[in-house]
């Protein structure tokens, strides 16, 4: 299974970011082993895609309806028909500021799937529920409640990202994304079959260039999602490279 890193710029990026954004293109090109993907804004997504075919662009949510009367919203054949190839739905914080429900994020989910986009699934625990030993059946309650069960061969990807350990610093211990992760899958394969097992599992929270080849050794951690740590070229590439280092 190939590593696959992901950068989500979340909120951040003008044009003059895109040089940033050509610099983790060429600098990319270095790591043939690995996946690279980056979710930018919106606004970004048609110059980027323009500028570096290399680097798969995505964004980072999408509307379940293909049009309609959703001001402010943006479909999935926008997205696409922009350059989009991948899209995160119900990221924690589109779950607390938006209010995405699981039901939300798997009927965003199932539209990004059936309109060619790598789909990328995020689920993830409060400091709350882990403090109260619930992480495990948090998580899994989310997973069940966003992931479409379609029969027609069309995989997503998960990202188990820890709330608290988003931007904060704090990343979760290797004992517990080993836990986590292996619960995933376990789920996975149990809702998909054998295609549960050919599923990416992503961590996501903090990871930077120090503690990325850490956690990219722990068994079902298939990849990262990259927030902060991805914004610089100087920042992203070293953790692409952890996980070439994974391949070599
Ligand atoms: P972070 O964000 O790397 O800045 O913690 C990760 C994410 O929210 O995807």
């Amino acid at each position: 299974m190939r590593t696959l890193i992901v950068g989500n710029w979340k909120m951040n990026g003008l044009r003059k970011d895109l040089a940033e954004i050509e610099a983790i293109a060429a600098g990319a090109l270095a790591f043939p082993g690995v996946d690279v993907g980056l979710c930018v804004p919106a606004t970004l997504i048609a110059e980027a895609s323009n500028r570096v075919p290399n680097l798969t662009i995505g964004a980072q949510d999408c509307h379940s309806a293909a049009s309609g009367a959703h001001t402010g919203s943006l479909s999935v054949p926008m997205i696409a028909e922009a350059g989009a190839r991948m899209v995160i739905v119900g990221h924690s914080e589109r779950r607390a500021d938006n209010h995405e429900t699981s039901a939300d994020v798997k009927a965003k989910a199932t539209a990004a799937l059936a309109g060619g986009l790598n789909t990328i699934i995020c689920v993830g625990e409060s400091e709350a529920d882990r403090d109260a030993g619930n992480a495990i059946t948090v998580v899994n309650a989310q997973l069940r409640g966003s992931l479409p069960l379609s029969s027609d061969n069309l995989v997503p990807v998960i990202a188990y990202e820890p709330v608290w350990a988003i931007g904060t610093g704090r990343t979760a211990s290797v004992a517990d994304v080993r836990e986590m992760h292996s619960a995933v899958r376990q789920t996975l394969v149990e809702l998909l079959g054998d295609q549960g097992a050919k599923v990416r599992i992503l961590y996501g929270g903090s990871v930077k260039a120090s503690n990325a080849a850490e956690l990219l050794a722990v068994e079902n951690v298939n990849g990262a999602l990259v927030g902060g740590a991805s914004l610089k070229a100087a920042d992203f590439l070293p953790i692409v490279a952890a996980a070439q280092a994974k391949v070599d």
